[in-house]
């Protein structure tokens, strides 16, 4: 692993001064800002994942399509009646949103299961613009294996000044030639690095290709939603830089990755990149992934179409800020976390929301007793309003991207790395990797903390931390 230089650039130098080009996406305007209200109906699909080879037993939010990307808006009264369809018990978690705790969607710790049948409102305001996603936490790992991860945009107040928007949910599916699933992990897999999928899809298709304005300036929106992959990824074909990550503005430069030092994207993740397109019309920007065996495969593409915008990166104004408080380091009290295995001994109990049958991984040398588990405390209760610092310790050989609700944080020191101070939800780990990270326990309510490879979560890697 190539340690990746920070340089530590003022987004104030960018030119400001995009949108006088007049070429900017229609921008819905604020005002009456009336309530955004979709109706999500969970419920079973099929699609043709690889060409031409129908795929039976999805799980979606269409009978055949992948589920869509929704779309609200910051400081916008955002209304989800997500119905269940399915025969098993669900919910719905909206990863990364800063949202009141009973609406974070994750059973017996937020709200109770959703029965077949029933409907769950989840109301919230974002209080934040950004690329965030959607994923059931009950039923987790059979449902997201099964298709349903789906990317949720926020929209800033003021048009950024892109001339294009483009989503690219990167995640995989375990299949056998005829299409059908294989099973969706194997205990061998759970107890390492996750068991991976055999064929890698964006927005649920091979190697898509997407039009944009020639010259112009897109907004690619990279999410990782998938279960187990970290994926390796290049942009190539283009001038571009990240503009966001995690949802929130980059506050510093942060340099594209290359060849020799790939992007690395874990479950959970996402990247913004601001694109500028090829002036000739037909040339192609490729998001590549390093796949292992030195395979090097688009997952998907934009094409330039029509007169060239002539448009430059230097147009683009730095995206509007979010109200996130940043720590105050001189006070923050510490709480450390181990990550490793554990000796195999009890599944944890899930309750309705479907179990692994396995524990192989704790925190504090502790597996997750389950989400339904009676008198489970808190792996730390942190005061309403103060500042923290948590020291995030891999104590194992596999990568681990941890996630933690409703709050946002910011990575302090690596001892592997030099680490952008990007505001995040989930910290890649690597092997032997020690992270410390900074936060303001403003959201209160108890905060599901969990490795976001789904395995290693669902097999003891999880716990919560309470804010008063
Ligand atoms: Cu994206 Cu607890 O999850
Ligand atoms: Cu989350
Ligand atoms: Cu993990």
């Amino acid at each position: 692993m190539k340690r990746r230089a920070f340089l530590c650039g003022s987004g104030a130098a960018m030119a400001a001064g995009a949108g006088g080009l007049g070429v900017g996406l229609a921008w819905p305007q604020l005002g009456q800002a009336a309530a955004l209200s979709h109706d999500l109906t969970i419920q079973p699909a099929r699609y043709a994942l690889r060409d031409g080879v129908m795929t039976d037993g999805l799980v979606s939010l269409s009978a055949d399509a992948p589920p869509p990307v929704i779309r609200g808006k910051k400081g916008v009264p955002l209304r989800l009646n997500v119905t269940n369809a399915m025969p098993d018990y669900t919910a719905m978690h909206w990863h990364g949103l800063r949202i009141p705790n009973g609406m974070d969607g994750v059973p017996y710790l937020t709200q109770f299961p959703i029965a077949e049948g029933e409907t769950f409102a989840y109301e919230f305001t974002p209080p934040d613009a950004g690329t965030y996603w959607y994923h059931p936490h009950c039923m987790t790992m059979s449902q997201m294996a099964h298709g349903l991860t789906g990317v949720m945009v926020i929209d800033e107040e003021s048009d950024p000044g892109f001339d294009g928007d483009e989503v690219v949910n990167l995640r995989d599916f375990r299949l056998q030639e005829d299409g059908s699933f294989l099973p969706y992990f194997t205990p061998r897999g759970a107890a390492r690095s996750g068991t991976f999928g055999n064929v890698q899809t964006a927005n649920w298709l091979q190697q898509p290709v997407y039009d944009h304005p020639a010259g112009g300036l897109v907004r690619l929106r990279v999410v990782n939603t998938d279960t187990t992959r970290i994926y390796k990824l290049v942009l190539s074909g283009a001038e571009a830089k990240i503009i966001a990550w995690d949802g929130h503005p980059t506050r510093v430069d942060v340099p594209m990755p290359t060849a020799d030092d790939p992007m690395l994207l874990g479950p959970g993740q996402r990247a913004d990149l601001a694109v500028r397109m090829p002036s000739g019309e037909g040339q192609q920007v490729d998001l590549l992934a390093q796949l292992p065996g030195y395979v090097t495969k688009p997952m998907a593409s934009l094409r330039a179409i029509g007169a060239d915008l002539n448009r430059s990166l230097s147009d683009l104004a730095p995206l509007e800020e979010n109200p996130v408080n940043l720590p105050n380091l001189d006070q923050a009290e510490l709480h450390e976390f181990v990550f490793g295995w554990t000796p195999e001994g009890d599944a944890p109990n899930d309750g309705l929301c479907g179990t692994l049958g396995y524990s192989f991984w704790s925190i504090n040398r502790t597996p997750w007793a389950g989400d339904a588990a009676e008198n489970v405390g808190p792996l730390a209760t942190l005061e309403r309003g103060k500042s923290y610092v948590l020291r995030l310790r891999n104590e194992s050989p596999n990568l681990h991207p941890i996630h933690l609700h409703g709050l946002v944080f910011v990575p302090l020191k690596s001892n592997q790395r030099d680490l952008p101070p990007l505001l995040t939800d989930t910290m890649l780990l690597l092997k032997d990797e020690v992270i410390d990270i900074a936060l303001v326990a403003d959201n209160p309510g108890d905060w599901a903390f969990h490795c976001h490879v789904i395995e290693h979560q669902k097999t003891g890697l999880a716990g919560y931390i309470r804010v008063t």
